[in-house]
């Protein structure tokens, strides 16, 4: 059987030690941090005698935006757990694993919530009409196969840390407990960067060819996981015009990291649509280079023009 007909049911056979040793791994270096620990709730407010104001709180559109997105994107993440146990079989490690993310992702969303709360850095009620709207909406990934599935999250994971870590670099000097929490929680997504990063890389050694393809795809379509939410786009860009999180971070921080540490330029023994899927990738890498570069350019021209 060549290796493109392995069913992915395979792969999950064949991974199920790599899960396992990684789930240890996570395991065994513990984050134990608690969300109510982080907030010094003696300097809150009541909402209903000092409503909120823009003024409360002295940031760029863009670090709103990033705030407000990367904690809704915190908030719908349990739902992917949906779409991870949809690939997990009953008695396999990934379930476990997908349980214990689960639970993380949540604590993520709690610290954040509590954090934005006290310090008044974005509107609640934007914030909660944003979240009924997001959740109600049942938005979530469905990679068809397992092999898109880790392919999809490793991502997903590297991309998350990093725009947790470049808002915590742009919060106002003063808001050491935005920096904290923002901190804590890009330090648990190193840790499932790290174990959706080496899954992939354990995958590679199984089915190098039917991996290949999977990153292929992911890289072609890869989207924030947080295109339910309201006016995602607007503030999509405000993000990236900010430095925090666009196409800039996706190829330099996120894609060619992991492309070059799964080393797919020196994979061999690919099938024939593996070997395609490499070339597409690489043309994809190109591309994005260009466009980066093009966007790069206008900034400058814009930033060089006469007022
Ligand atoms: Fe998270
Ligand atoms: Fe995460």
């Amino acid at each position: 059987m060549e290796s493109h007909d392995v069913p992915d049911r395979e792969i999950l056979f064949d991974i199920r030690a790599d899960v396992e040793r990684l789930f240890n791994r996570h395991m065994d270096a513990p984050r134990l941090w608690y969300p109510h620990e982080q907030i010094p709730w003696g300097e809150g407010e009541d909402f209903q005698t000092s409503p909120w104001s823009p003024d409360q709180y002295v940031t760029s559109e863009g670090v709103r935006s990033s705030i407000y997105v990367n904690l809704l994107t915190e908030d719908n993440l349990p739902y992917y757990t949906t779409t991870i146990l949809g690939h997990a079989p009953k008695d396999h490690p990934i379930r476990e694993w997908s349980y214990q993310w689960t639970a993380e992702e949540n604590r993520h969303a709690m610290v954040m919530r509590d954090w934005v709360n006290i310090s008044r850095c974005i509107d609640p009620v934007v914030l909660e009409d944003g979240r009924r709207i997001q959740m109600t909406s049942g938005e979530y990934p469905e990679p068809e196969t397992f092999s898109d599935l880790i392919s999809y999250v490793a991502f997903q994971e590297r991309a998350t840390q990093i725009a947790h870590r470049n808002t915590a670099s742009k919060l106002p000097k003063e808001d050491r407990v935005g920096r904290n929490v923002l901190g804590l929680v890009a330090g648990d997504e190193t840790k499932h960067y790290m174990f959706y990063r080496d899954l992939v890389g354990a995958a590679l050694l199984i089915d190098p060819s039917t991996i290949v393809q999977s990153l292929e795809r992911q890289i072609e379509r890869f989207a924030m996981p947080g295109t339910g939410i309201p006016r995602f786009t607007r503030h999509a860009v405000r993000i990236a015009r900010e430095g925090i999180y666009g196409l800039q971070q996706f190829l330099e921080d996120v894609v060619e990291p992991m492309v070059d540490s799964w080393k797919i330029s020196a994979l061999e023994g690919l099938n024939g649509e593996a070997e395609k899927a490499r070339e597409r990738l690489f043309a994809s890498l190109d591309t994005l280079r260009a466009s980066v570069a093009r966007a790069a350019e206008r900034a400058a021209g814009v930033a060089g023009a006469p007022a």
